[in-house]
C-alpha cells in the first residue's frame, strides 16, 4: 500500500543462521522498515539473543522501524524466545505481533494483535480501518480471556507440541528423509533429495496419491524459488493419532 520495495536476506540450511553482512549491506539510506519472523515460518529457527542484538543494534544505527512477527512466541523447543522489543533502544521503534491462532490452537480464528508506542499502533489500526475493518469479533472477548490464563496453559501447548514435533519427525526420518528438526513453530522442514528426487513441488504433488500425506513445497515460501526447490514443510499441529497414521503412511513411501 505505501510502495514499499522488498529486499530479502535469506536463511540457508545447514545451520540458518543470519548473514548479518548481507542484512546491513540490504539496508539502504531509503530503508523504512525491517521484517523480521521469529520463530521463523517455514524453518522452525529461533533466532539466537546474539543475533537478535546484532539486527537491534543495526536497527539503532540505521534508525530504522521493525515489524517483528513473532506469532510462535510460545511454540519454542529448543532455546529460547527473545522478545525483539526488549532489546536496548528498540521498544520505541518495534511493532510486535501475535496470534490467538498459534498460542491458543484456533488458526481459523484469524485474531491476532500488535503490540508498540502509540503512535506505531495508531498507524496499523488506521490500514487495518480500510482493509478488514474487524475480525471475528464475538471470538476477540475469547482469545482476551485466554491471555489472563496461567502459564501452565502455554508449558502444556508447548509440551504437547514438542511430542508431536518429535513423532513426525521420527517418522519423516524413518522414511529415508533428511528431517531439520525445527527449534521452534509447528512446521519440520524434509530435503526430498535424500530420497532421490529434486523437485519439492513435484513430491508434494505426488504425496497424497503415493501415500495419503500432505505437505507444502517450501519453495512457495522463496522470493527466488530455486533456493527452497528440494525443500518441503510437513505440519503438526494436528491429533496425535493423525500424526500416528501419518507416519504410518510415509514408512510405504520408499518401499
Ligand atoms: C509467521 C506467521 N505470521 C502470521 C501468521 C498468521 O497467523 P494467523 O492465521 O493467526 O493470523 C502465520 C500463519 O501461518 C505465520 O506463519
Amino acid at each position: 500500500m505505501a510502495g514499499g520495495q522488498l529486499r530479502v536476506v535469506t536463511l540457508r540450511q545447514p545451520g540458518l543462521a543470519v548473514d548479518l553482512d548481507a542484512l546491513a549491506a540490504a539496508i539502504t539510506p531509503r530503508t523504512r522498515l525491517l521484517l523480521l519472523n521469529t520463530p521463523h515460518n517455514p524453518t522452525g529457527k529461533v533466532f539466537t539473543r546474539d543475533e537478535l542484538t546484532a539486527i537491534a543494534e543495526l536497527a539503532v544505527a540505521r534508525d530504522i522501524l521493525v515489524v517483528t512477527d513473532e506469532v510462535y512466541e510460545h511454540l519454542v523447543f529448543e532455546g529460547v524466545h527473545h522478545p525483539l522489543a526488549g532489546f536496548p533502544d528498540m521498544a520505541e521503534r518495534t511493532l510486535t505481533i501475535s496470534s490467538a491462532g498459534k498460542t491458543f490452537s484456533c488458526t481459523g480464528w484469524k485474531i491476532g494483535w500488535v503490540c508498540g508506542p502509540a503512535d506505531l499502533v495508531a498507524a496499523v489500526r488506521t490500514a487495518k480501518q480500510f482493509l478488514t475493518f474487524v475480525n471475528g469479533a464475538p471470538f476477540q472477548p475469547a482469545v482476551a480471556l485466554g491471555l489472563g490464563l496461567g502459564d501452565d496453559v502455554y508449558d502444556d501447548l508447548r509440551d504437547g507440541l514438542r511430542a508431536k514435533r518429535d513423532l513426525l519427525c521420527d517418522g519423516l526420518a524413518a522414511a529415508g528423509l533428511e528431517v531439520f528438526v525445527p527449534q521452534g513453530t509447528y512446521f519440520a522442514t524434509v530435503d526430498v533429495r535424500s530420497v532421490g528426487e529434486e523437485d519439492g513441488a513435484a513430491f508434494c504433488r505426488s504425496l497424497p496419491e503415493r501415500c495419503g500425506v500432505v505437505a507444502i513445497p517450501s519453495s512457495v515460501f522463496y522470493e527466488d524459488p530455486a533456493t527452497g526447490r528440494s525443500l518441503v514443510r510437513f505440519a503438526f499441529c494436528k491429533q496425535t493419532d493423525v500424526l500416528e497414521q501419518a507416519v504410518e503412511r510415509l514408512a510405504t513411501l520408499t518401499g
